[in-house]
């Protein structure tokens, strides 16, 4: 079974309308998937989807949705009901950087909830159908700081270390059934989400977001985690086999209080 037939014919990715997600749907307009693009920001999305409409021979449905709204799944399902998606990408997220009190609790069950219970949700209802159809594929978009305590970003990586921990047990339980499991862990990544912090001190340079998305597309199926990057993988082989969970999270302590 080639790409398409096993992860087609709609793939649906969520923060679809820049970074990440907006590289992911580029990635994935060329391998020929049609393409469900869900975000908030409706221009950008049906400039997106006419861009790789055009481009690629493929069909593209801009879908402004909030995720975080009640009932975001009525409004995807209105449209998605009708159509085979095989492909779920859960990547739309927030993140907070700065001293936790900083940060209202309200922003904190924002981000739980957009990070965390939303993917959850559409994990719960796509992957029905997919269980049905006997194949397709699930990504989630995690980040190396979930494999870490990171201090001035506890509950994010709080989530993040969620999606991990769900995605290897889910890559086990669903690979009998046909559907690959995929849990992209980022470094830092030139996006929206890191514009308003000084990342200079970091070990890391920033990736560009094709880079990431298409190391994710070609690790499907043949992967459960994947790190895009050299110096990430340095960093994340050196906390796992060198460094102690209390040394991660007090380096990490360190190199996060210079970023605000
Ligand atoms: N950038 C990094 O260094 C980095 C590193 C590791 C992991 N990540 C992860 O990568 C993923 C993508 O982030 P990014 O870096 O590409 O940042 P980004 O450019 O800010 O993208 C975030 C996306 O999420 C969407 N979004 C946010 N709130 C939403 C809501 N309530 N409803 C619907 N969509 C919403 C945004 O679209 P709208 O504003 O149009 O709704 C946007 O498309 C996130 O899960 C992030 O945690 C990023």
């Amino acid at each position: 079974m080639n790409f398409k037939e096993k992860y087609g014919q709609y793939a649906l990715i969520t923060g679809a309308s820049s970074g990440i997600g907006e590289a992911f749907a580029k990635q994935l307009a060329k391998k020929g998937l049609d393409l469900i693009l869900v975000a908030r920001r409706k221009e950008r999305l049906e400039k997106l989807s006419s861009e790789l409409e055009k481009k690629h021979k493929i069909k593209a449905i801009a879908l402004a949705v909030d995720l975080l709204s009640n009932d975001f799944l009525r409004e995807i399902r209105e449209v998605t009901d009708p159509l085979k998606v095989g492909l779920l990408v859960s990547n739309a997220g927030m993140m907070y950087i700065g001293n936790y009190l900083d940060n209202s609790l309200e922003n904190d069950l924002r981000m739980i909830d957009l990070n965390v219970k939303v993917p959850a949700i559409l994990t719960h209802h796509f992957v029905q159908k997919m269980i049905e159809r006997r194949r397709g594929g699930i990504i989630y978009t995690a980040s190396i700081l979930g494999f870490m305590g990171t201090p001035f970003s506890s509950i994010y990586a709080g989530t993040k270390a969620h999606e991990i921990v769900k995605g290897e047990g889910l890559a086990y339980e669903l690979k009998p059934k046909g559907i690959d499991v995929l849990v992209l862990n980022p470094g830092l990544t030139e996006t929206e989400m890191t514009s308003g912090n000084d990342f200079s001190a970091m070990p890391m340079k920033l990736m560009k977001p094709d880079l990431v998305a298409k190391s994710a597309v070609n690790a499907l199926g043949k992967k459960v985690l994947v790190t895009p990057g050299f110096m990430n993988n340095v960093l994340v082989w050196m906390s796992k086999r060198i460094m102690s969970r209390k040394m991660n999270t007090k380096m990490f302590g360190m190199l996060m209080a210079k970023t605000f």
